[in-house]
């Protein structure tokens, strides 16, 4: 939930942007380049990673009800899509930055979409979700999970700067 609080404040970031852009602003393509960075590091690797491969994945090994069930396939989806409309926005940018001014809507389109989806699925875990998802765990099971939280994110610095190398060599 701590995370939420920072995915926000860029989700915000983006929505002005949007409103920016749609006031007949050019788009800012550095600031966008580096919301897409966080996006696909922080808000998807980083956090959606943690929620899908650490927290989703012990409670699928619990007796869920069928409520627990649909609330979390629904976040999980929401997650692909999340994925979907960062790539577009990451994309569109490139176009923008290239001079290709039919891109611009669709921009404009694709931000909206992202500063729509991220508060109602922030809501639905942090009022919703979470909490219920704590009812399945024990304490010892909960420590341990922030435990893999802690090491999940101690190696993420390591695995982004390798694939930065490994990226740059094959240019
Ligand atoms: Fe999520
Ligand atoms: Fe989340």
């Amino acid at each position: 939930m701590i995370e939420h609080r920072l995915i926000e404040r860029m989700v915000a970031v983006l929505d002005k942007q949007r409103a920016t852009i749609e006031g007949g602003s050019p788009p800012d393509n550095d600031l966008l380049d580096q919301a897409a960075d966080f996006m696909r590091v922080y808000a998807d690797r980083c956090h959606h990673g943690k929620e899908e491969e650490l927290l989703f994945a012990k409670l699928q090994t619990k007796p869920m009800s069928p409520e627990m069930v649909s609330a979390m396939d629904r976040l999980m989806a929401d997650h692909v899509r999340s994925r979907e409309l960062v790539s577009r926005m990451r994309d569109l940018n490139a176009r923008s930055r290239g001079g290709d001014a039919a891109s611009v809507s669709e921009l404009v389109a694709v931000l909206g979409e992202i500063a729509k989806l991220y508060p109602d699925h922030i809501a639905r875990e942090d009022k919703q979700f979470f909490p219920e998802a704590m009812r399945y765990l024990s304490k010892e099971e909960s420590d341990a999970m922030l435990q893999q939280f802690n090491d999940f994110d101690r190696k993420l610095i390591h695995q982004k700067y390798r694939a930065v190398v490994e990226g740059a060599e094959k240019r």
